[in-house]
Formats: C-alpha cells, sequence, structure tokens
C-alpha cells in the first residue's frame, strides 16, 4: 500500500497526500513571490456553491511590517514556533453572495466548507512545492477580524503559517517530540454506506 513520510494508507493513494503535513519547525527565509501566487492560484481552482468563491485570503510575508501584527493575534505557543514562517496568513469566508441574474446578496449555506476546500488545495500545492501550511485556530478571532478590516459579512475560519520545513532543532525543547506525522482514524469510523448505523 502507499507509503510516504513515515505514513501508511490502508488503501492505493496518490503519495502526495500523505507527503502533506504540519510541521512547526521552518527554515527563517523570505519566500519567493512566484511560489507565494502558485500557492494561493491553487486555493483559486477550488469547487464551492454557485462558483461562489467565498475564501478571501490575508497574509504578510515575514520581512514586511505586517507580519509582526499578524504574529501577535497568535496565541503564545503558536507564535512560539510560527514566528519562524515566511508568511503567515488568515482565512476569511463570505457569508453571502449574488446568484447569476440577482440584484441582491443571499446567505451562503457553505461558505466555510468553500473556504476550506480552498485551504486543502492551497496546502496539497504548498507541500508539492516543498513548502508546508500549518493551519492555526489558536488565534484571536475578534482581535483579527478588527485589526484586519474584516468585513461584518465574512467569518474568521482559520490563520496558517506558510515556509519550508527546517530542523526540529531550531524548536523549543517541549515541541521536539511532537515533529512527526500523524496518523489517522480508519474509514469504519468515518465512511458509512446508507446513513449512520442505527443505535
Ligand atoms: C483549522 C486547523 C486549525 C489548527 N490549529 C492548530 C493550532 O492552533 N496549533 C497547531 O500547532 N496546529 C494546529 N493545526 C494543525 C493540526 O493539529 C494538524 O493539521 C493535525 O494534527 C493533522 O496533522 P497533519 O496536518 O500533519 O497531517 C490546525 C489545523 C487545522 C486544519
Amino acid at each position: 500500500m502507499t507509503e510516504a513520510n513515515s505514513r501508511k494508507a490502508d488503501y492505493p493513494l496518490e503519495a502526495f497526500f500523505l507527503e502533506r503535513w504540519s510541521p512547526r519547525a521552518f527554515i527563517v527565509e523570505p519566500m519567493p513571490d512566484e511560489d507565494l501566487r502558485t500557492i494561493f492560484e491553487a486555493a483559486r481552482w477550488a469547487p464551492s456553491s454557485f462558483n461562489s468563491q467565498p475564501w478571501r485570503f490575508l497574509y504578510a510575508k515575514r520581512d514586511a511590517p505586517d507580519f509582526a501584527k499578524f504574529l501577535g493575534l497568535l496565541i503564545e505557543f503558536n507564535q512560539s514556533w510560527a514566528k519562524n514562517a515566511s508568511v503567515l496568513a488568515v482565512l476569511v469566508s463570505k457569508k453571502t453572495f449574488l446568484p447569476s441574474g440577482k440584484t441582491e446578496p443571499v446567505a451562503s449555506h457553505s461558505h466555510s466548507l468553500d473556504a476550506g476546500a480552498a485551504w486543502g488545495y492551497l496546502a496539497l500545492q504548498a507541500s508539492r512545492l516543498g513548502y508546508a501550511a500549518h493551519g492555526m485556530t489558536g488565534f484571536d478571532i475578534e482581535r483579527a477580524a478588527v485589526d484586519l478590516n474584516v468585513p461584518d459579512d465574512c467569518r474568521v475560519e482559520m490563520a496558517f503559517a506558510l515556509g519550508r520545513p527546517g530542523d526540529k532543532s531550531t524548536l523549543p525543547e517541549s515541541l521536539r517530540a511532537r515533529e512527526l506525522p500523524s496518523s489517522r482514524n480508519p474509514q469504519s469510523t468515518f465512511v458509512f454506506e446508507g446513513g449512520f448505523p442505527t443505535r
């Protein structure tokens, strides 16, 4: 069966799914703009309800003044490793969309789901380029909305760090042992033919 990155799939699988993971050790370096654009381009091609494309990405490059603002939104634990990332970003989804031929926006049922799909595409593309995207909900969501000028009809979904995986010796001691690709629950725990089993 497919094996990669100390992970083993239960069924045949494209290896890049196993190769993507969420390290915390990053090489301290800027990311070339063309790589960053390719990573965001992957998000662009995600599917979404009515092709409404409700994802919005706000970001700061490590050599830009805004980097400190993004870093300051994270909880202390996440700051301890994400400070070395090449890019910090926040993913926001727009809760309404304008159906074609209509003049008034309507509520979207799936804005978060659609934004999640875009994040998944982005993370896989980053991995294919030799980078890693590490998601975070450990940040001040209310303050992010204010400090990043997020409009009222948007939901702050997650933050993430982007960078090239580095040596775990650069991490705080407490994080070194956790710097390993994780495994997954078996399909039997989350795939059900015909509906949930009767209780
Ligand atoms: C929405 C989201 C929020 C996350 N929040 C955090 C976080 O705040 N801090 C952290 O260290 N990791 C965070 N993670 C990383 C997850 O723990 C990680 O993706 C999960 O354990 C699976 O590991 P893998 O990505 O290496 O396959 C987050 C991931 C996602 C997708």
